[in-house]
């Protein structure tokens, strides 16, 4: 089989921690271009999963018509012109979440990956994660009954990460701990359940974070502060969703004033419910012939990343439309915008 030739732009975090490695060992693949604006990490990725050349301009990677398709690993402010370009340069994406900071732009993105018919896929990763596949099965299965609330926490006590640099700042990250940590949770909810939005009501609340030389903590991902930097978004947010079929609430914070870290999806059905432990395992609640039953299923949970790594290689192979194609994606977007109008106009949003 001939070869894909990929550029990976961003050689950071995610790169290093999920997608460089099961790249790097992709039989009929080849990592032509580690990327990155910071010398040193391209050279690393080079160095360390055999990239062939470590660049710095993403460009000169664009301009390469032997390369096919390109990973977009950098921070969320520049998805999208890194995106546009590459698919305006005939290239087939595999973008991280979240798509881009709003949902006008993705949409702008998911139209020009239409014109030039590219595969547009979004890092939607725990969607390839097997408790979720299970708990996908088992609602539409019946096995909860009516499916009728949902609620997830995604609550930290002291998470900023690098209060006052991009993560903090509306225009560069599109906002905190809602687009950052909830976008994983909410999508998850819209997939497995497949349920329309009618409603919105939320709030955002930017209160722990706000003044940077004041916030105390004991370490800092993706720090160090910076003091004179900016913080307008989200450290905590929580809302109330009406949709065609369960509603869903959630409670998120990346700090709170409350010693107790949580990270879960409850899925309440009249027959059964779930508690998805996010990014692990779940348990099942039901009762039958008048006996309680919890019941925590025992299986292998292959590596979420990989599998996604290699269903984009798929779909540009075959021109496929997988489940992290961008339209099965973008409604995710709209709900977070719809989140962050409601808590802006302090008021309930209706969508379509
Ligand atoms: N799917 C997940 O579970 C998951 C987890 C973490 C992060 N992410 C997403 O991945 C993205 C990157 O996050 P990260 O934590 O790896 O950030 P990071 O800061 O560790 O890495 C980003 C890298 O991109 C480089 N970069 C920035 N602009 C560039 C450009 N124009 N050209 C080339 N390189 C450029 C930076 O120098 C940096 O090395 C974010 O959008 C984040 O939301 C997804």
């Amino acid at each position: 089989m001939k070869k894909i030739k990929i550029a990976l732009i961003g050689c950071g975090k995610i790169a290093n921690n999920a997608h460089l490695a099961p790249l790097s060992v992709m039989p009929d693949l080849e990592i032509k271009y580690a990327v990155d604006l910071i010398e040193e990490r391209a050279l690393a990725a080079q160095k360390q999963y055999g990239a062939a050349l470590a660049i710095t301009d993403y460009h000169a990677a664009l301009k390469d018509q032997e390369v096919e398709a390109v990973f977009v690993l950098t921070p969320n402010y520049s998805h999208y012109t890194i995106t546009m370009d590459a698919l305006n340069a005939g290239k087939h994406v595999f973008c991280e979440k979240p798509i881009t900071v709003n949902y006008s732009l993705s949409k702008e993105m998911a139209e020009t990956a239409r014109k030039q018919n590219r595969i547009l896929n979004i890092g939607v990763c725990n969607r390839y994660h097997k408790s979720v596949e299970l708990i996908k099965d088992y609602v539409e299965g019946g096995r909860l009954g009516e499916l009728y609330h949902i609620y997830c926490s995604f609550r930290n006590f002291r998470s900023i990460p690098g209060l006052g640099g991009a993560f903090t700042s509306k225009e560069k990250s599109g906002g905190g701990v809602l687009i950052d940590w909830g976008i994983h949770f909410l999508d998850l909810i819209l997939y497995i359940t497949g349920v329309k939005i009618h409603t919105v009501s939320a709030n955002t609340y930017n209160k722990l974070g706000k003044d940077i030389s004041a916030y105390v903590y004991k370490d800092m991902w993706a720090g160090p502060p910076t003091p004179d930097g900016i913080c307008d978004v989200d450290d905590m947010v929580s809302g109330f969703i009406r949709t065609s079929g369960a509603s869903i609430s959630f409670n998120g914070a990346w700090a709170q004033n409350i010693d107790h870290n949580e990270m879960f999806i409850d899925f309440m059905g009249d027959r059964g419910g779930i508690r998805l432990n996010y990014g692990g395992d779940f348990t099942f609640y039901t009762a039958e012939n008048g006996i309680l039953q919890s019941v925590k299923p025992d299986y292998k949970i292959p590596n979420m990343y990989e599998r996604e790594d290699i269903r984009f290689i798929e779909a540009v192979r075959q021109g496929l439309k997988t489940r992290s194609h961008i339209d099965e994606v973008l409604e995710s977007a709209r709900l977070l915008d719809a989140i962050y109008e409601s808590a802006d106009k302090r008021a309930e949003i209706r969508i379509g």
